[in-house]
């Protein structure tokens, strides 16, 4: 990036914050706000939750809200997808989740402006022979966020766990640590199987760790309207689902594919592709489900 581009983004990012700058919000203490915790999660391979971390991660902070992704998956895919090289993941969740390290040492900054990653490495793998027989094991990702609430430098109000394809403790702390899950399904022909087993698992979340914990939405993710299945995929989900399906659907699109190999959002590889105006459409549509959950 040029010196002129960054100071491009800069500019950008002072518009956006200028509502901040009323006389009203001056003479206000600033308290820490709690950030609304986010777990993009489904057991099921290759579905799209790391690309949805990250797209719509970028989509937040893209209007204006200040953005963590938390990256819980050993494979890392969030982490290189930002162009974090493995040699800047000098602390990672499994130093947080450990305990070696608070989460605030963890988080570094990306290209875009307001959005933040903690990385993961293969580390977090180990992590369960690690603290598998640890009393509080379940929580760990909890209780490093609600550490940083503390923190007054790092408001967040978005935090995004993106999960690894697996049931297992990585994801059950991401689920103890969330106030709603976010479950990406692939427009394909199993996309319903293994719903059922999600569902369970975040009942059972629900009646021992986290009585508070939701399901946020559904995103049909890789839809592609030339083909049949796709469209029959869509009417079923939503038959089954009914409202907990956000409207936007993601398409298949090849521009959101190729931009993790730069280490960028598509939203930065390409702003003004399909892809791109998904996830800012899907954005919109969260922010809005939280005013009305909020609202009662
Ligand atoms: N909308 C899309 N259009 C085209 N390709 C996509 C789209 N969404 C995801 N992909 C591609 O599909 C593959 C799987 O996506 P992704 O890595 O996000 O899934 P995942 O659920 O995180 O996978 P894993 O379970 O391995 O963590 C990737 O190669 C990604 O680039
Ligand atoms: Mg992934």
């Amino acid at each position: 990036m040029n010196d002129n581009s960054k100071d491009e983004l800069i500019a950008l990012d002072d518009l956006t914050l200028s509502p901040v700058d009323t006389p009203a919000a001056e003479a206000a203490p600033i308290a820490p706000r709690a950030p609304r915790v986010l777990a993009i999660a489904n057991q099921k391979g290759g579905v799209g939750k790391t690309t949805t971390a990250i797209n719509l991660g970028t989509a937040l902070a893209a209007i204006g809200e200040t953005v963590l992704i938390v990256d819980l998956d050993p494979q890392g895919n969030a982490s290189t997808g930002l162009g974090i090289d493995r040699r800047s993941r000098q602390t990672s969740t499994y130093d947080v989740l450990t305990g070696e390290a608070p989460l605030r040492h963890a988080v570094i900054g990306t290209a875009v402006p307001r959005l933040h990653i903690a990385p993961s490495t293969l580390d977090l793998s180990g992590l369960e022979l690690e603290i598998g027989q640890d009393r509080d094991r379940a929580f760990r990702l909890r209780n490093a966020l609600d550490a940083l609430n503390t923190a007054t430098d790092l408001p967040f109000s978005y935090v995004l766990v993106d999960c690894p394809p697996s049931l297992n403790l990585i994801t059950v702390n991401a689920m103890a640590a969330a106030n709603a899950i976010l479950v990406p399904l692939q427009c394909e022909f199993f996309a319903l199987e293994g719903l059922s087993q999600l569902m369970k698992t975040v009942e059972s979340v629900r009646t021992t760790l986290n009585p508070d914990l939701t399901i946020h939405g559904i995103v049909l993710t890789m839809y592609d309207s030339r083909n049949n299945l796709s469209n029959q995929v869509v009417a079923d989900v939503r038959q089954h689902m009914g409202r907990k399906v956000y409207d936007t659907v993601i398409p298949r699109n090849v521009r959101v594919s190729e931009a993790p190999s730069y280490g960028k959002p598509v939203l930065v590889y390409d702003l003004k592709c399909v892809g791109s105006e998904a996830y800012l459409r899907l954005a919109t549509e969260i922010i809005q489900r939280e005013r009305e959950l909020k609202a009662g």
